[in-house]
């Protein structure tokens, strides 16, 4: 059993400058959360690892960067304006898109924050086909914010009104979809494994019909074990031709796929794999947080895979008053800052004793701890110290960066 209970998590994210409540000097505003310092560089690493292994290591893969503010009639077409809504307790409906206006005065246009980053890469699909001709199956796939007006956002990162999603449109032969739906169920496995969230935490759901989305012919949830309880972390959905089909109609354009060796012409479906970044986030942290004993001292760290962890190293004068130690140690740190360890990654502590800094360093699950002391100065070594174990060994400082995983 994990000994995270919502109330840590929050309080060790504020505190260690992850994320900050929304606008809270105002009192802050329900369903937005602001990521901090080390919070932003722990979400883009979290991104940056499902780029590299969606969209960078694959040759079948297409990334982009499509605008939030899409042309209403997208909207009407996807069937987002007339479905995606939430019951209210009277029983009438709400929908969950946030409306806005583009332009001015009687010119201005109802348009809607996107709900899904989905709909930018349909719209996208032609320009990505004409400019490319991949061969299917090929994907798409994009990062960026996306909006819902909750009716009741909930439990920190988990339910918001302003998320991040990370979501690929997968197409595929009609005849194929079953092969590609088992194919993604996996790679999310990797990835969920990769980033460091619990695997055992992790169980499907298959979602009856009557409760999947309007475009959905069938759908897994992966569900995660957060404190709450056993909740959506992602999805793998199986979109049919639905949304390719309706923009085609809706906007005059066509949008079917030539295989150039069949000589056939159809409109591919999709295999869609969708999770929210914050979830993702939540998740992560609720796997990495640890409380154990150390040194006959209760501790609490995160447990983050050094891909993820927003620092991978602290670099620790023994004394803060000694100038030639303190000198040793500014070498060490600017040599670790830049060479694989870039910029932000390596952290610089003088503070209190060095018990109290790798407290400090573990609580913001940085891997790796080193401290420059007397023996530095003779013979050009440094305490490396592990975050999980607690174990110190001499390291040359010539072969510090070999050592410490990035
Ligand atoms: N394009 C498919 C789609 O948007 P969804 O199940 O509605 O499907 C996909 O959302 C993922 O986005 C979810 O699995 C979850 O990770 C995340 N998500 C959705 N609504 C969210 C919210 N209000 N707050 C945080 N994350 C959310």
């Amino acid at each position: 059993m994990s000994p995270a209970t919502m109330e840590k998590i929050v309080s060790l994210c504020k505190r260690r400058g992850f994320i900050y409540p929304g606008s809270e000097i105002y009192g802050g505003l329900s369903g937005t959360w602001d990521y901090g310092p080390l919070g932003v560089e722990l979400k883009n690493n979290v991104k940056n690892l499902w780029w590299r292994m969606f969209v960078q290591e694959r040759d079948d893969m297409y990334g982009m960067d499509a605008a939030i503010l899409m042309n209403p009639k997208a909207w009407e077409a996807s069937g987002h304006v007339a479905g995606f809504t939430d019951p209210l307790s009277d029983g009438s409906k709400f929908n969950t898109m946030f409306r806005t206006s583009v332009g001015a005065g009687a010119e201005a246009a109802v348009s809607y924050l996107r709900p899904e980053t989905a709909g930018g890469i349909f719209v996208n699909f032609k320009n990505v086909v004409d400019s490319f001709h991949p061969k299917l199956p090929f994907g798409i796939a994009q990062i960026g914010k996306a909006f819902r007006n909750e009716i009741a956002p909930r439990d920190f990162l988990f339910r918001v009104r302003e998320m991040e999603q990370m979501e690929i449109e997968y197409f595929v032969q009609p005849h194929a979809w079953e092969k590609s739906f088992e194919e993604w169920r996996q790679a999310m496995y990797r990835y969920i494994e990769a980033v460091g969230i619990a695997r055992t935490a992790v169980h499907e759901l298959e979602v009856p019909e009557d409760e999947r989305a309007h475009y959905s012919k069938r759908t897994i949830d992966f569900e995660f074990d957060f404190p709450f309880g056993r909740k959506e972390l992602c999805g793998l959905a199986y979109r049919t031709d639905f949304d390719l089909s309706a923009h085609a109609k809706s906007s005059g354009t066509d949008l079917s796929y030539l295989d150039e060796e069949t000589k056939e012409r159809f409109v591919p479906h999709v295999i869609e794999p969708s999770l929210g970044v914050d979830r993702a986030i939540l998740a992560l942290l609720v796997s990495a947080y640890t409380e154990d004993e150390l040194g006959g001292e209760t501790r609490t760290y995160l447990k983050f895979n050094p891909s993820v962890a927003p620092i991978k190293a602290a670099v620790f004068p023994l004394l803060k008053n000694k100038p030639a130690l303190v000198s040793k140690a500014r070498e060490v740190y600017a040599l670790l800052k830049a060479d694989i360890c870039k910029l932000k990654a390596v952290a610089w502590d003088d503070n209190g004793n060095i018990g109290k800094r790798y407290r400090r360093q573990d609580e913001i699950g940085t891997p790796a701890c080193i401290t420059v002391d007397f023996q530095t100065l003779e013979d050009g070594t440094v305490t490396l110290r592990d975050r999980d174990t607690g174990a110190q060994e001499r390291v040359a400082v010539s072969e510090l960066t070999g050592r410490i995983a990035a």
